[in-house]
């Protein structure tokens, strides 16, 4: 690997040359939001809610699915799983569409496949037509998965831009809580139709928000329409110098050159930020969080919690609600803070609860081998509901929100939409290995050790981020690109 090393002496991202630095809007300082800021954070808001209520509703919905379709345990993976197979799908079109087609239009776009999908899947009269509902919501899921970050990202001032962006995790995780909590209120009913469907609702809204919703100013330079740029712009922030904004962005644009094809996206060039924006995809992925969030029920029955109704407050409230309530300290943080002190921290928390579950779990299997208690959570048991929870608050104000941050603000603009999609389709993919594998990994080499897996997975991460990855705070996106001109 020739990559060069990120000096750990010099660990803020270096100043970008004058030409560049004079010539910024000065980032640092601008925090006001407009009402049309407001607009853009209420997209981010809806599309990573409907990403977290998608991913997390299907739990509570399969039992009543499997019963209305006798489907066969095939089928229930598929039902499960092709909603991650879309959104893998989704986000790799997504970059095109991005760029194509804007990034509103894109946003737009997944609107329209969330209120689709969730009532196909609610009037599904089969299998098939359910299937299809699934696809549907999954590109969707996909789609906006790249495209609401990624607008958020170009419209945001850059003092606050990790802050919206982080704004898309808390949505996402207000998603997911939503969905537990679905999910316990209908989980005696045959309510699967209602529980698929209600998604539609703000499916719709995201669509009509989006339409009001400005263009960003930067993709409009990109494709050439100075004027309407300059007038976004005027509208978006009126406060702000829209002319010394705009030339900083078109120089940045010339530097860029071309819109980049894929195979330039995987140019040597542009390795070491691709290397940064999959590597924090994927250990986002494999320090565990999907594992915890799919099977928290199941965690939590194998540590004692024996009753279907004590499994589910105990996920909706310890997991769901404490990841909505942790991902505020990385809204309150990441732009004062900066990117790496979250994750490092994060992870170190992280890698700890994993470890104390880990040894609590030797305890559980002891406990159950020798038959004593079987009537209620154990002291290990409620040693693992604590370690979970510390978990859950690591990682929700660290790899969750920090990743897609960084992941949204490194790349060079031109190969911007396409990069992002490696990303997140890798993140996809990643998800669903693990999700897939989880339950398989816990049969083969035990819970202790698989918790021990990913606490190995966390630590390996926290070495690669001391050493590869930048601090990005406060700079602006034209100065981030500095560093690889710099670095190359
Ligand atoms: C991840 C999701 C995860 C969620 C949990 C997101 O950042 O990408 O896979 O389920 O955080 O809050």
């Amino acid at each position: 690997m020739t990559l060069p090393l990120i000096d750990p002496a010099a660990r803020a991202l270096p100043k970008a040359p004058d030409r560049v630095t004079s010539s910024l809007e000065p980032p640092a300082t601008d925090q006001h939001v407009t009402p049309w800021l407001m607009v853009v954070l209420v997209v981010v808001l809806f599309s990573g809610g409907l990403f977290g209520y998608d991913q997390g509703v299907i739990s509570g919905a399969l039992h009543g699915v499997r019963q209305a379709f006798a489907l066969s345990p095939l089928l229930v993976e598929v039902v499960t799983s092709w909603v991650t197979l879309g959104a893998l799908f989704g986000a790799l079109v997504s970059g095109e569409l991005a760029d194509r087609m804007g990034r509103k239009r894109t946003v737009l776009i997944a609107g329209a496949m969330f209120t689709l999908g969730a009532l196909v899947q609610a009037l599904a009269p089969d299998t098939v037509v359910l299937v299809a509902g699934r696809l549907i919501i999954g590109v969707g899921v996909g789609v906006a998965a790249v495209a609401a970050p990624l607008y958020a990202a170009e419209l945001a001032p850059s003092a606050l831009r990790g802050r919206f962006v982080s704004a898309y995790q808390l949505a996402i995780t207000i998603g997911i809580f939503l969905a537990y909590l679905v999910d316990g209120w209908l989980s005696d009913t045959d309510s699967w139709r209602i529980m698929l469907g209600a998604a539609a609702v703000p499916g719709l809204l995201l669509f009509a928000v989006a339409l009001a919703a400005p263009q960003s100013p930067r993709w409009l330079m990109m494709v050439g329409r100075k004027t309407d740029a300059a007038s976004e712009l005027g509208r978006i922030r009126p406060g702000v110098n829209s002319q010394h904004h705009l030339d900083t962005i078109e120089r940045s644009l010339r530097e860029e050159g071309h819109k980049a094809s894929w195979r330039e996206v995987f140019d040597r060039q542009w390795r070491q930020p691709l290397l940064i924006g999959v590597g924090l995809a994927v250990f986002q992925q494999i320090t565990g969080i999907n594992a915890i969030i799919y099977y928290a029920d199941q965690i939590f029955a194998s540590a004692g919690f024996v009753t279907q109704a004590s499994q589910t407050t105990v996920t909706t409230w310890a997991i769901g609600a404490v990841n909505v309530l942790a991902t505020l300290i990385a809204i309150a943080y990441i732009d004062r803070l900066g990117r790496r002190k979250l994750l490092l921290t994060g992870l170190v928390g992280m890698a700890l609860s994993l470890v104390t579950v880990g040894i609590a779990f030797q305890f559980i299997k002891t406990a159950s081998a020798s038959a004593s208690v079987t009537s209620g959570p154990t002291t290990a048991g409620i040693v693992t509901l604590c370690a979970l929870v510390c978990f859950i608050i690591c990682f929700a104000f660290s790899m969750g929100p920090v990743v897609w941050t960084v992941i949204n603000e490194i790349f060079p603009g031109h190969i911007r939409g396409r990069a992002v999609a490696i990303a997140t389709a890798v993140n996809w993919g990643s998800a669903f290995l693990v999700s897939q594998f989880f339950l398989t990994v816990i049969g083969a080499i035990g819970n202790s050790l698989t918790f021990w897996l990913f606490a190995l997975f966390c630590a390996l991460a926290w070495v690669w981020i001391y050493f590869r990855v930048p601090e990005t705070k406060g700079q602006s996106l034209e100065q981030i690109q500095q560093l690889w001109v710099v670095k190359t």
